[in-house]
């Protein structure tokens, strides 16, 4: 079965949240590419060279996931992501997934622009910057961080000014993306939304018998 489901959005739109809503009603499997650049992040603030730091990820680099989820490994996720070599590093690891068998979603922001242009859905997900600054906020206070919503609404803006500027695969829509603003929707609302999108794809591969019976 050949299922993939890109879901790209600038950051803290909600990407994350609704991937693994997805994943989980269509038994696919989710990888959430910003922790891959996270993990370089991590490791070039540790010391290491950015390229060589993407070439050489390992299992381990991912074992503690709230130290990749700090606002500082953010920016510096933001700054490896803007190096043309570290992407290109990150790139056949990505496609491997997609491709895998079963169907995959993968969330980040050049999911259905560069790694799966063929992608059978594609979900652009956005929410004004206010809105997405209040969810980074509270997710960071939750996880013990002492932020302020100034600090976190600036980095949020950084980021996606970094994202947007950049000669490699900046982040945009795909053409043929469907665009989802969770702005006024609750986690229910939007979850259900992107999965009526994948839905449509999904019956209509099963009926031609593509996604085995029962999925
Ligand atoms: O969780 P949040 O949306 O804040 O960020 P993330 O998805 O974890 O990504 C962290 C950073 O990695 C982003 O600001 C991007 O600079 C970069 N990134 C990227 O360039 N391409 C991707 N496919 C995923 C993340």
């Amino acid at each position: 079965m050949r299922l993939t489901v890109a879901i790209d959005g600038p950051a803290a739109a909600g990407k994350g949240t609704i991937a693994r809503a997805v994943a989980a009603e269509f038994g696919l499997a989710h990888l959430d590419t910003g922790l891959l650049y996270r993990a370089v992040g991590r490791r070039v603030l540790a010391g290491t060279e950015p390229v060589e730091a993407a070439q050489g990820l390992r299992r381990e680099d991912f074992a503690d996931a709230q130290a990749l989820r700090t606002p500082d490994v953010a920016q510096a996720a933001s700054q490896v992501a803007a190096m043309a070599e570290v992407r290109e590093a990150l790139v056949a690891f990505q496609r491997a997934f997609a491709c895998r068998q079963g169907g995959a979603v993968l969330d980040g922001r050049d999911i259905g622009t560069v790694i799966c242009p063929d992608a059978e859905v594609k979900l652009f997900v956005t929410a004004t910057d206010d809105i997405r600054a209040g969810r980074r906020f509270r997710e960071l206070r939750e996880a013990g961080h002492e932020v302020t919503l100034a600090a976190v609404a600036a980095d949020l803006a950084a980021r996606d000014r970094r994202d947007r500027a950049r000669a490699t695969a900046p982040l945009t829509p795909a053409e043929d993306a469907l665009l989802l603003d969770t702005s006024e929707l609750n986690i229910k609302e939007a979850t259900a939304r992107a999965i009526v999108a994948v839905r449509a794809v999904f019956d209509r591969l099963q009926a031609a018998g593509a996604v085995p019976e029962g999925q």
